[in-house]
């Protein structure tokens, strides 16, 4: 079992919701340009004989169903009139299918829905007659779909109003949208998306206005750059907007509106440090213009908000250039990962990004050992698997650490233009590991030929592991933390006397982290010093009621069973069941926290922790 997993930040979760946003700037369009080897296996659709360029929903918002309904048009380039096309879709109702050739007049459509794969879903197949250039598809989604989740008003900060929002990486999309559910197909999009009245609506989109009727508010969005589906995002709940920097803003619930734009001050200049890095080289920079952020990055002294840095980075890989499929996951979220540290280094300073770095490495080290080898590579094979099962943390730090490498190599100003001359030239695609490597080897490796030597590209990318000369950061600070750990473990330093006061988030989990497997006694000594059982800082608060759970310190029940009920963050919930369910009195406790957690989670954690609290039956 993978101890972290990397699916759900960009969704708010459980005990309130907020969302970044930044606003973006004018949009270019896409060449459209796609390398013939990348093959989707996780798509029915095949874009390759009729391939979707725009999408025009407008769907109905019902909280009572917990359902979309409405309609979804679907242009493409006009039909030679032998071919179908086929979509990805979900449990979708689907309840009528028209297509035109001009987009007004429509006429009543053949199609079918395939087997359900239970990774995939069912193709659903269009007979599309010749000169035709629309399909509009009357549907509804289910309440179980797996790519949405409906909070209750007591699961939200406010208590007063429902809030739903969507996750569509990798493959949900198609829970509620009938699309082609491809990375390597982008699509521009519009929506049109009524909700109960007093709801704010936001989509990763421009907002084009909003009107009203007796009962509900009508919200219109445009999406003029084609993205891939997997960033395709929905919210409706009780938001209200505060303004960070010109750019820059954050939606919360009113509770957390006030707390959350002070956390994210420093967005604009994270904007600025990432624009710096990598140029705008279109005049405006593609993005989805809203980042969905877990409330559990709150923690009172920005020392968490290297997710927005994350979540801001992928404004350049991953949607400006963009992995063709699940296999090339690490082309978004290991580029992502470095120029994260980069973006943290420009804002915070070199002292915070090289910790950061050192627990990265830590984390990689230990889910290495965990991981099976083929899942160990950079460029994984998941054919027949579930996408989600990719997401570790190895596609994200090894990969940065690859990054990392060829910087020092290189020198940073070598590979500095390297990147940024990357991201230019596959701008508005979606790439192939073996595209990537092609440009790499071409515009640096083979103008820096003693240089490359010492990158070994093929380990890094094709073998498990990591390659002998992989870097390792070292930070003086977490050094001294993780001496202060090894003399308080070994008795020479009674707990109170460490002197952690100026001791950031990084340097409390480095010190937890380098303890060894402690007694309950030595737990209770630390909690009587430094009261972690308490902490509000959720990083901190996990890892210490993991180590919690092996130590058999009992006083952190409660608030154990509190986290579990109020945090559906699947980061910190999975390795905490995992934990408990290692003995028998465990498996009792997860079980019945796990009962009433389990209504209030999202379907995709559900899911994966079903396999964690059922694996012992
Ligand atoms: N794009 C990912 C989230 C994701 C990955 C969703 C795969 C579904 C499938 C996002 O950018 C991400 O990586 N989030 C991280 C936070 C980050 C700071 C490492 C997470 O959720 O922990
Ligand atoms: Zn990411």
């Amino acid at each position: 079992m993978n101890p972290i997993t990397r699916r759900d930040a960009v969704a708010a979760t459980l005990g309130g919701a907020i969302v970044l946003t930044n606003c973006g700037k004018p949009q270019t369009a896409e060449n459209g340009k796609m390398p013939t080897d990348a093959q989707d296996t996780h798509s029915f659709s095949q874009p390759e004989k009729i391939r979707v360029r725009k999408l025009a929903l407008d769907l109905a918002v019902s909280f009572d169903d917990k359902t979309l309904a409405g309609t979804a048009v679907l242009q493409f380039d006009a039909a030679t009139g032998k071919d179908a096309l086929v979509l990805d879709t979900r449990d979708l109702d689907i309840s009528k299918i028209e297509t035109s050739a001009d987009g007004s007049t429509f006429s009543e459509a053949k199609w079918s829905v395939g087997q359900r794969d239970a990774i995939l879903g069912a193709a659903l197949t269009v007979t599309i007659p010749a000169s035709t250039q629309f399909v509009r598809i009357a549907y509804k989604s289910q309440p179980a779909a797996s790519g949405l989740q409906w909070l209750t008003p007591a699961q939200t900060a406010g208590k007063k109003h429902p809030f739903l929002f969507s996750q569509n990486e990798s493959i949900h999309a198609r829970s509620w949208i009938p699309i082609q559910d491809s990375p390597g197909v982008r699509i521009a999009y519009t929506a049109r998306i009524r909700a109960p009245k007093g709801l704010l609506v936001l989509m990763s989109a421009e907002h084009k206005g909003a009107s009203a009727t007796a009962k509900e508010g009508v919200f219109d969005f445009a999406m003029d750059t084609p993205i891939p589906a997997y960033l395709i995002a929905l919210a409706v709940g009780d938001l209200q907007f505060a303004e960070v920097g010109p750019r820059t803003g954050v939606y919360a619930e009113p509770p957390l509106l006030a707390k959350s734009a002070r956390e994210f001050e420093d967005m604009e200049k994270m904007v600025t440090a990432a624009e710096s890095l990598y140029g705008l080289p279109f005049g405006g920079m593609e993005n989805p213009r809203l980042t969905f952020a877990t409330p559990t990055i709150l923690a009172g002294d920005k020392s968490l908000v290297g997710l927005v840095s994350h979540e801001l980075a992928h404004s350049w890989s991953g949607n400006l250039v963009t992995n063709a499929t699940w296999s090339d996951f690490w082309l978004n979220e290991g580029f992502t990962t470095y120029i994260e540290n980069r973006i943290q280094e420009a804002v915070y300073g070199r002292d915070q990004a090289v910790m950061e770095q050192v627990l990265a490495r830590r984390g990689l080290d230990k889910e290495l050992s965990e991981t099976p080898k083929p899942d160990q590579m950079l460029h994984i094979d998941l054919k027949g698997r579930d996408p989600d099962e990719g997401t570790t943390g190895i596609p994200y730090n090894k990969g940065a650490l690859m990054l990392h490498q060829m910087e020092q190599v290189f020198g940073r100003e070598t590979f500095d233009a390297y990147l940024k001359a990357y991201f230019d030239h596959f701008a508005f695609q979606s790439i192939t590991t073996s595209t990537m490597l092609d440009y790499l080897f071409r515009e640096l490796l083979e103008k820096h030929p003693e240089q490359a030597k010492q990158i070994p590209v093929q380990d890094w990318v094709y073998e498990p592991g990591l390659p002998v000369s992989a870097p390792k950061a070292a930070s003086p600070r977490l050094e001294a933390v993780s001496k202060a750990a090894a003399a308080f473990a070994a008795g020479s330093t009674p707990a109170s006397s460490i002197d952690t006061k100026q001791w950031s988030t990084q340097e409390w989990l480095e010190f937890l982290q380098a303890l060894p497997p402690l007694k309950a006694a030595q737990m209770a000594e630390l909690d009587k010093a430094y009261r972690l059982t308490q902490s509000g800082n959720s990083e901190v608060l996990d890892q210490w009621l993991k180590m919690a759970i092996p130590a058999d310190y009992a006083a952190v029940n409660p608030r154990l069973e509190a986290f579990l009920l109020e945090v559906g963050r699947q980061k910190f919930i999975r390795p905490l069941y995992t934990e408990l369910m290692k003995t028998p009195a465990g498996q009792k406790r997860a079980k019945a926290i796990y009962a009433k957690a389990r209504p209030g989670y999202h379907p995709i954690a559900q899911t994966s922790v079903d396999k964690i609290v059922k694996s012992a039956n």
